[in-house]
């Protein structure tokens, strides 16, 4: 797994500037995550409808980059907004979503009157970001997400994954600090409750075998449902976490 986009010093918010030209196919050569990125997008396209069978009137992607995650989800909006603090990955979420309105701001320093919204995703960006811009970002959010609404996020740097546990213990670094249980917290502090979490890739015990994992196929499609079960996501490299903000 890829961890050239955390920053154990700096600070997060400037991490992905210039990166815009470049993210989409830093995932996608990346074997591993260019497997979360499909894994993601086929529990994407199964929780939201679920959630929102009749689909949903406004959605905001917090820390949306180049879209990724915004493609999967605007087409059941009516309307959907982008905001992130990165000019260029924000480029290419406009080339990528013609139809949705992206806003360059920073949101945990400046407020923007852009109104509540009944879903927001937030992907790639908890794991990653710093223990003081998770709880300024949570506590945007909370203030974002109209009550009874939801926010679908993701963590992929899970420590207590078993292949980082591995990797410890056979003298690799300590990278990620993270847990899901840690996550859990968080929300709950800032007025989530965790619904819903879908591991993936609980079964890669070794950190060689993310470098293997190749695009999705039937094969580990029955792994991922095999392996898939809730009380798998604390030892999971990949979690997605549907929490639902309270009345
Ligand atoms: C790893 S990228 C994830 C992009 C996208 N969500 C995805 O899953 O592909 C993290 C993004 O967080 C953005 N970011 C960092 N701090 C931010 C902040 N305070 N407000 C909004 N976006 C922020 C970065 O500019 C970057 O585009």
């Amino acid at each position: 797994m890829s961890d050239s986009e955390s920053t154990e010093t700096g600070d997060y918010r400037t991490s992905h500037i210039d990166r815009g030209d470049n993210y989409d196919c830093h995932l996608a050569r990346e074997p591993f995550d260019a497997y979360m990125c499909d894994m993601e997008r086929v529990h994407l396209q199964h929780i939201v409808p679920q959630l929102f069978p009749d689909g949903t009137a406004r959605y905001l992607d917090f820390a949306c980059g180049t879209a990724r995650i915004t493609e999967i989800v605007a087409p059941i909006a009516q309307e959907a907004i982008g905001v992130d603090v990165s000019p260029s990955m924000l480029a290419a979420a406009r080339q990528r979503c013609p139809g949705v309105r992206f806003v360059e701001a920073d949101l945990t320093r400046v407020a923007a009157d852009l109104g509540t919204f009944d879903l927001a995703t937030a992907f790639r960006f908890f794991g990653n970001a710093e223990v003081a811009l998770r709880q300024q970002a949570l506590q945007v959010l909370a203030g974002l997400v109209r009550p009874g609404g939801y926010l679908i996020l993701n963590n992929h740097r899970n420590p207590r994954a078993v292949y980082a546990l591995l990797h410890r213990l056979t003298g690799g670094r300590p990278e990620m600090d993270l847990t899901h249980a840690g996550l859990q917290r968080l929300l709950a502090q800032h007025g989530f409750q965790v619904v819903n979490s879908v591991p993936i890739g609980a079964w890669l015990y070794r950190s060689r075998m993310l470098g293997q994992v190749r695009t999705i196929d039937g094969g580990l499609l029955r792994r991922e449902a095999i392996f898939g079960h809730r009380l798998l996501a604390p030892v999971a490299p990949d979690t997605i976490l549907v929490a639902r903000r309270r009345a």
